[in-house]
C-alpha cells in the first residue's frame, strides 16, 4: 500500500507576511504525520499529530490562537474519523483545552459517544487528564477588540450582512487545519479542528466536528473541508466525495465535482483536501489562497499557499 498524508491549514485570503509563516508551519506539520507513517504507523495517529502541530502553531484558527466568539473566547471544534469500523469522535463548544483533536480522539476510543459539547465536552477533558488551557493569544484578543469597535461595518444590524462580509473578506474566517492520510495498512483516517468563525453567536457549531460535512474517513477515501462551515454543512461535502469515489469517480474528478455543486450552489468561500486509498492526495479551493502540504510514497513533502 502507498503511504500518503494530505494537509490544509484553512481556505480564505492570507496577509502578506504571514503566508510565508502559514506554509511553513504546514510543511512542519506534514513531516511530523510523513515520519509516523514511514516508520509503519497508523495513519490515526499520522492525522492527530499533524493537527496537534497545526493547533500548537498560534497562526491556524484552531486551538492556540483560535479565533474568538461574539462574547471573546473560543469555543474549540475538532473531529476525528478512522476508516476501519467507521470510528469517529468529535468535540464542539470546547473552551479552554489545548489540542482539541485530542479530546475528541478520547471520544471515539472511551466513550460510546460521537459527540460531546460545551461544558459535558470541557468536563470530560478534564476527567481525561487535559489541563486548562486558554487558547486565546493577544494578537486574536486584539483582533477582536477592533471588529468588536466595527460591529456596524462588520455586521450590521441583520446576519445576512456577516454573511457578505465574509464573502468578500475571506481572511476574516479562515485557518481551520485538517488532515487526512492512508497508511501501510490502507487504513485512512482524517482530523479536522478549528475555532470556527469570528464573532459568532455563542453556541454557534460549524462543519468540522460533524461526520460527513468537514471531516470524514471511509474504505475509499479521507477528506477535510475548510472555510465558511454553513455551506459545507448544507453540502455534506466530505461524505459527498467519498461516495462519488464509491461510484467510480476518480478523487480529482470526485473533489471538483463536489467543490462545483457548491459554487453553483451558494458560491461558498470553501477548500477541500483528501487523500484516496491508493495514495492519491488532492487539494481544491475557491478562496484565494489554502496553504497546504502533502506527500505520497517514498516523495518529499510539498507545501504551498494555493493549488
Ligand atoms: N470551517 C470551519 C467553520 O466554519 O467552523
Amino acid at each position: 500500500m502507498t503511504i500518503a498524508l494530505i494537509a490544509h491549514g484553512g481556505a480564505g485570503k492570507w496577509r502578506p507576511g504571514s503566508d510565508e509563516d502559514a506554509v511553513r508551519g504546514l510543511q512542519v506539520a506534514v513531516e511530523t504525520g510523513r515520519a509516523i507513517l514511514a516508520g509503519g504507523g497508523r495513519a490515526i495517529d499520522a492525522v492527530c499529530a499533524t493537527v496537534v502541530a497545526l493547533e500548537d502553531n498560534p497562526i491556524y484558527n484552531a486551538g492556540t490562537g483560535a479565533v474568538l466568539n461574539f462574547d471573546g473566547y473560543c469555543e474549540l471544534d475538532a473531529c476525528v474519523m478512522e476508516s476501519a469500523g467507521a470510528r469517529v469522535g468529535a468535540v464542539s463548544g470546547l473552551q479552554r483545552v489545548r489540542n482539541p483533536i485530542l479530546v475528541a480522539r478520547r471520544v471515539m476510543e472511551d466513550t460510546d459517544h460521537v459527540m460531546l459539547t460545551g461544558d459535558g465536552a470541557q468536563r470530560f477533558a478534564r476527567v481525561m487528564g487535559f489541563p486548562d488551557h486558554d487558547p486565546v493569544t493577544p494578537e486574536r484578543r486584539a483582533d477582536w477588540f477592533d471588529k468588536r469597535n466595527r460591529m456596524d461595518e462588520v455586521l450590521g444590524e441583520h446576519a445576512h450582512k456577516m454573511r457578505r462580509f465574509l464573502k468578500e473578506h475571506p481572511e476574516y474566517a479562515g485557518g481551520t487545519v485538517g488532515a487526512a492520510a492512508v497508511d501501510a495498512s490502507g487504513v485512512l483516517a482524517a482530523a479536522t479542528s478549528t475555532g470556527g468563525v469570528t464573532l459568532k453567536m455563542v453556541g454557534r457549531v460549524g462543519d468540522s466536528p460533524v461526520p460527513g460535512a468537514g471531516n470524514y474517513a471511509s474504505a475509499r477515501v479521507a477528506a477535510s473541508a475548510t472555510g465558511t462551515g454553513e455551506f459545507v454543512l448544507r453540502s455534506l461535502a466530505t461524505r459527498a466525495i467519498s461516495e462519488r469515489v464509491e461510484n467510480g469517480a476518480s478523487l480529482a474528478q470526485a473533489v471538483a465535482d463536489v467543490l462545483g455543486r457548491m459554487g453553483e450552489d451558494f458560491d461558498a468561500d470553501v477548500g477541500l483536501i483528501a487523500v484516496d486509498d491508493r495514495g492519491v492526495p488532492v487539494a481544491m479551493h475557491r478562496t484565494r489562497d489554502m496553504p497546504h502540504a502533502y506527500f505520497t510514497g517514498d516523495g518529499a513533502v510539498v507545501s504551498r499557499m494555493r493549488v
